[in-house]
């Protein structure tokens, strides 16, 4: 019996172990993601797997799974840690079960722009949250950026009373759920890939997201009014399980490493343009109205939802949330 339980056990090793890099069998990488492949980070998966096919192929192999096919919000994180997926890109709003340190990206109105969330990613303290989940297994590579979240609904949200008694999908984040408290509305956890739907059958009847995701998952059909608030940021932490990437021959991994530079550097570039490109889309299309607001509309918003900052301040950590602050050109 003794013998048995011995030979299936080193068989299941064998067969969730990475294969070598001198070996027959590459190494595989599955990455797995929620959104569409044109976005940022639809397009930061792919470029990673052609850098990786051109400079590694016969030693890595990077499988690209997008729009939550192979795993969801909901199930991403335990199985990255059951070693079934070796890659993926969540949201920073996600990672509030392991690190509470990261929710200082869910603070409204703390950047100004995503120029200033870029500063605040290059300093220290915040190279320092990459690696925040490290007891947890995850591994973080890089930031990666989309763009900054505006507001939608199915009527015109100009004020911020306006948001009152509706629901709104959130990601899975106190932070956003006090937001929208803040604002005497409700908010629910939806996943992702729940989201549309959920907008569809009126079970929420607002959300908040980046323009290039508004449009690749088509939210104009159930969203008339967008409100360009710009009041958070959309930010991802490309992230690996620690036993996965050091189980990676050195080589190969610094290899790895110079790729997700250089595909960081080339999604972060691409945020605004998608962005940019994804609001006139969307616009052009005719089926949702975009509100502007005048300058003290939109320090109504700011001063509605400014108070979550103190109110975090002790989760986040003072010194996190002061790097953040001293990032903005005013
Ligand atoms: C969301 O859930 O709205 C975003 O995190 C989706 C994404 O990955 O861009």
């Amino acid at each position: 019996m003794k013998y048995l339980f011995a030979l299936l056990l080193s068989c299941s090793l064998l067969l969730s172990a990475p294969a070598l890099a001198d070996g027959k069998e590459p190494i595989l990488i599955k990455f797995s993601h929620v959104v569409a492949e044109d976005t940022p980070k639809g397009r930061g998966a792919l470029l990673f797997q052609r850098l990786v096919a051109e400079r590694l192929g016969g030693a890595v192999k990077v499988e690209v799974y997008p729009n939550s096919t192979l795993f969801g919000d909901a199930d991403e994180m335990a199985a990255l840690q059951r070693g079934e997926v070796q890659m993926l890109a969540p949201s920073v709003s996600k990672f509030e079960a392991y690190t509470k340190q990261l929710q200082v990206f869910d603070l409204p109105f703390l950047f100004d722009d995503l120029a200033a969330v870029k500063r605040f990613q290059r300093r220290d303290k915040s190279r320092e949250l990459l690696r925040s989940m490290a007891a947890n297994n995850i591994y973080g590579l890089a930031f990666w950026n989309n763009g900054m979240k505006q507001l939608s609904a199915t009527r015109e949200l100009r004020a911020p009373g306006d948001a009152k008694g509706l629901a709104f999908r959130i990601q899975s984040s106190s932070v956003l759920e006090a937001q929208f408290a803040a604002l005497g509305a409700e908010a629910k956890r939806i996943p992702f890939g729940e989201s549309l739907k959920a907008l569809q059958d009126g079970i929420v009847q607002g959300t908040e997201n980046a323009w290039s995701n508004m449009t690749a998952s088509g939210f104009d059909r159930a969203q008339p009014f967008i409100t360009e608030t710009n009041h958070g940021s959309l930010n991802y932490m490309l992230i690996s399980s620690s036993s996965f990437w050091q189980s990676i021959p050195y080589a190969t991994r610094s290899e790895l490493e110079a790729i997700v530079e250089e595909v960081t550097a080339q999604v972060n570039r691409d945020a605004e343009e998608l962005n940019r490109k994804g609001r006139e889309q969307l616009l052009g299309a005719g089926n949702a109205r975009l509100v502007t607001l005048g300058k003290e509309e939109r320090a109504a918003w700011r001063a509605a939802m400014q108070p979550l900052w103190q109110q975090y301040e002790a989760e986040i950590g003072a010194d996190v949330l002061r790097a953040a602050q001293t990032v903005n050109r005013r």
